[in-house]
């Protein structure tokens, strides 16, 4: 895990908030936004996608990773989730292992306007899948 100064946390949160802005969410109202901070300090961000066959639907987190991996860069240094909810939102299951095929040392910061919490990706998804385990 590398850390980031609180400069480079807030940048991240900030992108992730407008990204926000861009959530196509008419189904739930629950409108996210993410921002992925690859090794090289690209920032590159991602909104949820909806669909009115919901299985269809794509998380922010998921949406920003393959912005990022389009972009062309493949490792993932942060994440920023950012929601308007009560508390912090923090990513569903499936974006959990996806965040650890490309950071499996990556911070993940959940923010609302009132409040932020860290975690690592490790701690979100222990003992993640792996195709082959490294040991
Ligand atoms: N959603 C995300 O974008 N990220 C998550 O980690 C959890 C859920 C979206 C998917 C759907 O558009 C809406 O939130 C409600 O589940």
């Amino acid at each position: 895990m590398t850390e980031l100064s609180s400069e480079q946390e807030q940048k991240l949160v900030d992108a992730a908030r407008e990204a926000r802005g861009r959530a196509y969410a008419p189904y739930s109202k629950f409108f996210v936004g993410a921002a992925v901070l690859s090794a090289d300090g690209t920032i590159v961000c991602g909104a949820n996608v909806e669909n009115a066959s919901f299985g269809a639907t794509l998380c922010a987190e998921r949406a920003a990773i393959a912005a990022m991996l389009s972009a062309g860069h493949q490792s993932l240094l942060a994440v920023a989730v950012y929601t308007e909810a009560d508390v912090p939102t923090t990513p569903c299951g499936i974006c959990r292992q996806v965040i650890a095929e490309f950071g499996p040392r990556a911070i993940v910061i959940c923010a609302t306007p009132s409040a932020v919490q860290t975690f690592t990706a490790d701690q979100l998804l222990p003992a993640a899948f792996a195709l082959k385990p490294s040991s």
